[in-house]
């Protein structure tokens, strides 16, 4: 029995050697020294000994079971290192190849001036607030006193949904949406599509965007107006600019003005940029009309008001020097690209 031992050792040191995975050592172990393996069923054989044998052989049993549970547990550890090792080397990282460079997109130049507009008004106070592109006739002419047959409507070629709903054609009707809800102090802005069915050209689209202007409070008066707004276009264009206000009519203000700066090109002389007239028309205001702010429950004996109109095109195309508007809704790179 003690040669048969000593033969299951050499032949379990062979294989242990030769195990070349897990899976190799788990039946290795199982066919050796599992419940059912060859050592046991060698030490079943025990009672055929002398009683003197007997210490002998168990120790010796003993010894190879020992040796065979340390060896594979070894093996195995070693397995797992080597494993470990591998996935190690596969996934390293180079950190000093180069990286693929993704291009950064930047912002429009339209989203540039208007970011500069928002933080001007905002810097004097005002708040900023969203409306409806989808609006009720009532809101877009008639609150603003603009009633049905009003000759104002045919300079705004409307687009209608239905007979009282459209695409506003002005940013305006915020003011009304905006005093209907809140009482005075009001100091607002709403920037925001408004759309006419106008055709396409260098000055004309049907999408383009205005800014609207409206405060409300007890006091306010034309001065008012005149100071928030060379504030503004000083700001915008640079202290040195000239403002001039220029009487005109808007039904939802009264008085009301349209205010130009002086050409920045010719300093008012007259040139290409400003069509040889010295001076660029860039918004419209006014006080804003009672009418309206009966229409909106606010009292014209308590309360007065400024409102004020601009178009962002127009702003965007004086300060970069765009002499058509389209290039700013193609999304042509070339163009784009230049306002990084
Ligand atoms: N809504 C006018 C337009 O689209 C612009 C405008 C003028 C707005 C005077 C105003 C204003 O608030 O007071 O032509």
């Amino acid at each position: 029995m003690k040669e048969k031992l000593e033969e299951m050792r050499e032949r379990a040191k062979q294989e242990l050697a030769a195990a070349a995975n897990v899976e190799n050592l788990e039946a290795l172990r199982i066919k050796y020294a599992g419940k059912k393996g060859e050592l046991t069923s060698v030490l079943k054989q025990m009672g055929k000994l002398s009683p003197e044998e007997r210490p002998v052989v168990g120790q010796l049993a003993n010894e190879i079971r020992q040796f065979i549970e340390s060896s594979v547990e070894m093996k195995r550890a070693e397995f797992a290192e080597a494993m470990l090792e591998k996935q190690l080397e596969e996934e390293k990282i180079d950190v000093t190849l180069p990286s693929d460079v993704s291009p950064l997109g930047h912002k429009h130049p339209l989203s540039i001036v208007l970011d500069e507009i928002k933080e001007i008004f905002v810097g004097m106070g005002f708040e900023i607030v969203d409306g409806p592109e989808v609006e009720y006739d009532y809101y877009n002419f008639e609150a603003l006193n603009i009633p049905k047959d009003h000759p104002a409507r045919d300079t705004q070629d409307t687009f209608y949904i239905t007979d009282n709903i459209l695409l506003r054609t002005q940013t305006s009707p915020v003011q009304v949406r905006v005093m209907e809800k809140q009482k005075p102090p009001i100091r607002i802005i709403s920037p925001g599509r408004v759309f006419r069915s106008d055709a396409v050209d260098a000055t004309h689209s049907p999408l383009f965007h205005q800014i609207e202007g409206l405060v409300v409070d007890k006091d306010i008066t034309f001065a008012d107006l005149k100071g928030t707004l060379e504030t503004f276009i000083k700001r915008l264009y640079g202290e040195e600019s000239v403002v001039r206000f220029r009487p005109h009519h808007f039904p939802f203000t009264e008085p009301s003005a349209e205010v130009d700066v002086q050409c920045f090109s010719c300093k008012g002389k007259g040139c290409r940029v400003c069509k040889n007239e010295g001076w660029i028309e860039i918004l419209g205001c006014g006080m804003v009309h009672p009418k309206v702010l009966e229409n909106c429950g606010i009292d014209p004996e308590v309360y007065s008001g400024f409102a004020l109109g601009l178009g962002l095109e127009r702003v965007a195309m004086r300060r970069y020097g765009v002499d058509d508007m389209r290039l700013f809704y193609e999304n042509d790179t070339r163009f784009l690209s230049q306002f990084e």
